[in-house]
């Protein structure tokens, strides 16, 4: 297999990280039916984009994965998204994304990366390194707080 780069995302690729975004969210099967019935929930600010603060991985020319970062009122970082195409799952592109983001966050100066933890993906979380410090409330109801150390 090829092996995976991560770079900056660029504005005119908007469009293909909310439809990956969606394709990956919908393999989360208990969160189909609120994501169809809420498809404004898929958004990736241009904002963020141009902003420097979204990475994406890439194989052979194709975006196989993205997260992006958003600053926290603590000081730390939250990872505020993190999606992988479901037809390279398991192959560690989630992982290295996190590695990047890790990165990232101890350049700027800041001790924690933290992630509100679908629980779909708390196995991959807690396998990087994440532990979870509590509940936060979302737009869906209440999340789990997770934090790692940079
Ligand atoms: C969660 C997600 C990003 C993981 O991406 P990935 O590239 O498949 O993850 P990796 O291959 O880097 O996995 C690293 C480790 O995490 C753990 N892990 C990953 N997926 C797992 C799963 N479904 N069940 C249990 N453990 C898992 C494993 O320990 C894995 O290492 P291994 O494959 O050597 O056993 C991906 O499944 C995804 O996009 N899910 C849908 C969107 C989502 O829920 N995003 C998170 C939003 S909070």
């Amino acid at each position: 297999m090829s092996s995976f780069l991560i770079r900056c995302a660029v504005i005119s690729e908007q469009k293909e990280l909310e439809a990956l975004q969606l394709r990956a969210s919908l393999t989360n099967t208990g969160d189909r039916d609120a994501l169809l019935a809420h498809p404004d929930a898929i958004e990736l600010p241009i904002d963020q984009i141009a902003a420097g603060a979204v990475f994406v991985s890439e194989r052979n020319g194709e975006i196989v994965g993205f997260a992006a970062l958003l600053p926290r009122p603590d000081g730390d970082v939250e990872l505020d998204a993190l999606f992988v195409d479901p037809d390279i799952r398991r192959c560690g592109v989630g992982r290295s994304l996190v590695d990047h983001c890790v990165q990232m966050v101890r350049a700027q100066g800041s001790a924690a990366l933290c992630v509100i933890g679908n629980p779909y993906a708390f196995d991959f979380y807690t396998a990087c390194g994440f532990t979870a410090v509590g509940t936060t409330a979302t737009r869906f109801g209440p999340g789990l707080l997770m934090r790692k150390m940079v």
